[in-house]
């Protein structure tokens, strides 16, 4: 191992990041996200998934940051998603989709796993109906991003490059 992958093994916390001193970020899209791009583009816009995770991937590089991708329209899954991430990622990036609104469930796995998560939605929730103003993520979450659109996955995993480079 050369001195900076010893360095960031430190940096980074854990044997596996041996071989991979990239951290890596789990995205992780709930219900109805795969349906972005058709799906009631005047509050969601036009971008497509796959067109945020091209750009995610693209920033990833400049970040230095592994990626992993996944979205579910079953909260089940989702719940196996995060728990699975302990030990593969350092940190999360959610959009639950609506159920960030209801669901105590993965708010716990979320909290089980206690790895760094952002909090992402492509509309500014607060500004919706009222049963969308409540985040059970949020409870969790380092900090919520919304009303950016796409542009806040992006400002999501700047968050995270900060956090997680400043780690001890
Ligand atoms: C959303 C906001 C939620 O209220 C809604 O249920 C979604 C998308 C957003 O990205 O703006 O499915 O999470």
């Amino acid at each position: 191992m050369t001195r900076q992958n010893v360095h960031r093994v430190a940096k980074f916390g854990g044997v596996r990041n041996i071989g991979n001193p990239m951290p890596s970020v789990l995205i992780l899209n709930g219900p109805n996200l795969n349906m972005l791009g058709q799906r009631q583009p005047d509050i969601y816009g036009h971008t497509t998934l796959s067109d945020i995770e091209a750009a995610c991937t693209a920033r990833a590089e400049r970040l230095g940051l592994d990626l992993a991708f996944m979205q579910s329209n079953h909260e089940g899954v989702l719940i196996d998603a995060v728990h699975a991430a302990k030990g593969a990622q350092e940190a999360l990036v959610i959009n639950a989709g609506a159920y960030t609104h209801t669901s105590i469930a993965l708010m716990d796995a979320v909290a089980s796993v206690a790895l760094p998560t952002v909090e992402v939605h492509l509309s500014n929730i607060h500004a919706r109906e009222e049963f969308r103003h409540t985040s059970y993520l949020s409870k969790v979450a380092l900090g919520q991003i919304c009303g950016f659109g796409a542009q806040g996955y992006l400002m999501a995993l700047d968050a995270l490059a900060a956090k997680l480079g400043k780690r001890e």
